[in-house]
């Protein structure tokens, strides 16, 4: 197997792109023409939440300035329909593809699909499962953040700044299947395991959603009526959650700590009103850096498997400086 390894070094509004050394595998990939239009496929998994708009938005504000002619789709929360949305974009034939895939597994057979057509794919923001489908041979590159490492960084904080005794935790997951809720739940969970004041006593998928993370949160306060910290996998969920919470006479800031990944406006409204204590950054703005990568790859180079993006992190330190720019 031809590998090597590289530095890749970028920065980007909106994006910060971590230099990183990681081995090259990139036999087989479809190669792409240097012209002054592209036609492009973006394929969204769904758009009930204020991070997935912003990213489809990223796209389209992205579009005339990189010479796209963009097909974007909306699969409503279904992987079936993301996929067909994938076929029907090879059928139109688009130059490149820019794929969120909801869950790991099933958006594995898109990614063979565009491959077999010849239509070079990239991967933004969540990945397929390594062992069935790799960068650099199925696919060009995943472009996101780490989310183990987000995770972890929640957990690390939680541990500083939990003020009681024992940590009672109620863990609310993202898409079952999603590499952010597995990943975020690992980087999170084996932190958490090390310590033992500290206890997960439920863990549920909300699927990265707001009304559902409020109606898991109901649920599992019933069950666990001293739970004293909420991590939720995202911002959406988080405040479901404080919904729930204060609806049960309980005072998210006070006597339970919220913690979440994401970044979005309610979130840092939530931090700075005191009612969330961190959430960590996990940009969708995704569009300049899918811009510039596929450029590097049309004028031939190899591009690294992991355009790693860089996260900030938000509190009450620094959430009303980042406010206005969030979404
Ligand atoms: O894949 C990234 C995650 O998906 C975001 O954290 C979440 O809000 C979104 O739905």
């Amino acid at each position: 197997m031809n590998r090597r390894f590289l530095m890749a070094t970028a920065a980007l509004a909106g994006l910060g792109v971590a230099a990183i050394a990681v081995p090259l595998a990139a036999q087989d990939l479809p190669p792409l023409a240097q012209k002054d239009r592209y036609k492009v496929g973006f394929a969204q998994m769904e758009s009930n939440n204020p991070w997935r708009i912003a990213e489809t938005k990223s796209f389209h504000d992205t579009a005339e300035e990189c010479g796209w002619d963009l097909i974007a789709t909306d699969a409503a929360g279904s992987a079936a329909k993301q996929v067909a949305d994938v076929d029907s974009m090879i059928a139109q034939g688009i130059d490149v593809l820019f794929l969120p895939p909801r869950e790991e597994k099933p958006l594995i057979p898109a990614v063979m699909k565009a491959k077999a057509a010849g239509i070079p794919t990239f991967l933004v923001d969540r990945s397929v499962d390594p062992n069935v489908a790799q960068a650099g041979r199925d696919y060009v590159a995943f472009l996101g953040s780490d989310f183990v490492d987000q995770g972890r960084r929640v957990a690390e904080w939680t541990l500083e700044n939990f003020d009681g005794e024992k940590g009672i935790i109620v863990e609310l997951e993202g898409t079952t299947g999603s590499s952010p809720a597995n990943d975020r739940k690992k980087g999170f969970d084996d932190v958490m395991a090390q310590h033992d004041n500290m206890e997960i006593v439920a863990s549920q998928s909300g699927d990265f959603a707001r009304d559902l993370g409020r109606q898991v949160m109901e649920t599992l306060l019933q069950a666990h009526p001293d739970v004293n910290i909420v991590y939720a996998h995202n911002d959406e969920m988080a405040i479901g959650a404080i919904q729930a919470l204060e609806l049960a006479g309980r005072k998210p800031g006070e006597d339970i700590l919220v913690v979440s990944i994401d970044g979005t406006r309610d979130a840092l409204q939530a931090i700075i009103d005191g009612k969330m204590g961190v959430t960590v950054e996990s940009s969708p703005f995704f569009g300049p850096l899918a811009c510039e990568t596929m450029k590097r790859y049309a004028a031939g180079e190899t591009i690294e498997p992991w355009v790693q993006v860089s996260d900030r992190i938000f509190t009450k330190e620094n959430a009303a400086d980042h406010i206005d720019e969030a979404y």
